[in-house]
């Protein structure tokens, strides 16, 4: 019995290396850096400024973020994204409120408050880079 399960894991090993193969696996974000090199470091990407917004891929997306966030900081106790898109502040500050659904609670009844399920802003947003994707992608926008 311990014999058989040797085989069979050698086995799996074997045919996961050869479909990995055979598939042309991309390289990592390590690049052609060997393992035994050591690390390279990663280089790090300047992040994409897009006036007037990113494209949604489909209805209901949470919007891409179009500019840097670095500065920002979302604590327990302050939120730096809301100093321009709180319903106090967008208007002033030139930036879209944040969107409806971020006043509901979680039995869709509306909040005067933005909702704290909402607070951790890139739970759910990302900013962009310049950076092509490691593998190709087919994937359509939903209209
Ligand atoms: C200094 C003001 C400012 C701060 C701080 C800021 N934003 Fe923005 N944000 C803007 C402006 C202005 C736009 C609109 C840009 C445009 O459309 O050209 C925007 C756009 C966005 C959008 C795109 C909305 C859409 O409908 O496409 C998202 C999402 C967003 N911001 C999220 C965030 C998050 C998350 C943070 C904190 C990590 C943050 N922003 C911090 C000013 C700000
Ligand atoms: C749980 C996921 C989630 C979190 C957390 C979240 N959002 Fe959103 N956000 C969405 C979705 C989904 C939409 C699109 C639907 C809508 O407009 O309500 C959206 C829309 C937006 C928009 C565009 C509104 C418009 O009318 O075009 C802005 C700006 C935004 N969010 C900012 C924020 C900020 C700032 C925070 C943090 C305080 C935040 N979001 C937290 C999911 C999220």
């Amino acid at each position: 019995m311990k014999k058989m399960i040797q085989v069979l894991t050698v086995g799996m090993f074997v045919s996961i290396f050869s479909v990995a193969a055979s598939a042309g696996i991309q390289p990592s974000l390590r690049g052609d850096n060997p393992l035994d090199k050591g690390e390279q470091g990663i280089a790090v990407k300047k992040p994409l400024t897009v006036k007037g917004g990113i494209e949604r891929s489909f209805k209901k997306q949470p919007p891409m973020i179009p500019h840097g966030i670095e500065k920002d900081r979302i604590t327990l106790k302050g939120n730096t994204c809301m100093k321009c898109h709180s319903a106090e502040n967008a208007k002033k500050e030139k930036a879209p409120e944040i969107g409806e659904s971020h006043y509901l609670d979680r039995d869709g009844n509306k909040l005067a408050k933005p909702s704290s399920r909402r607070w951790f802003c890139n739970q759910c947003h990302a900013p962009q880079v310049d950076a092509q994707p490691l593998v190709e992608l087919d994937y359509q926008p939903q209209k």
